[in-house]
């Protein structure tokens, strides 16, 4: 949120049981009053990819665990990574124990396309966890919908 953009003052109701536990829980999270931590709510739906646009630029992460002793598994998942290399900026490999494994993807790209990807490699056999997590929209990509003229366009 830009530090110019103008707030909006609205009331809320809700149940006094549910205000109580959700006081309790911001105040554990540090937050100093409820109007912050609903702001923080509210982004954190916004970005849940599920209500996204499909042709809408993002980027977050694909998190993964995987038996790394599945045969061929890191074979077809590192093929996979390379047939999505546009979408996948960077990875992490973590070792978590003998058997499995922890992998971190940045991806970048439309929702469409990333959701693809991290339904291709939930599905694989043993891969216990794949959960794609948007973080940011870009606002000003092409693919949103409406045309930005910038002065080195002309
Ligand atoms: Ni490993």
């Amino acid at each position: 949120m830009s530090e110019k953009e103008v707030l909006v003052r609205f009331g809320i109701s809700m149940p006094q049981s549910l205000i109580e536990q959700y006081d309790r829980l911001i105040a554990e999270q540090g937050y100093g009053n409820r109007s912050e931590a609903i702001r923080d709510l509210t982004r954190k739906a916004l970005l849940t990819s599920s209500g996204m646009q499909p042709e809408e630029t993002v980027a977050g992460t694909i998190v993964m665990v995987y038996d790394h002793h599945i045969s061929d598994l890191p074979i077809t998942l590192m093929e996979l990574q390379h047939e999505y290399h546009h979408a996948i900026i960077s990875t992490m490999h973590i070792h978590l124990n003998h058997q499995q494994c922890l992998e971190i993807l940045v991806v970048r790209g439309k929702v469409q396309k990333l959701r693809e990807l991290q339904q291709r490699i939930q599905v694989l056999k043993g891969v216990g966890y794949a959960e794609l997590s948007v973080t940011h929209v870009d606002e000003h990509a092409p693919s949103h919908g409406h045309h930005h003229s910038h002065p080195q366009d002309s």
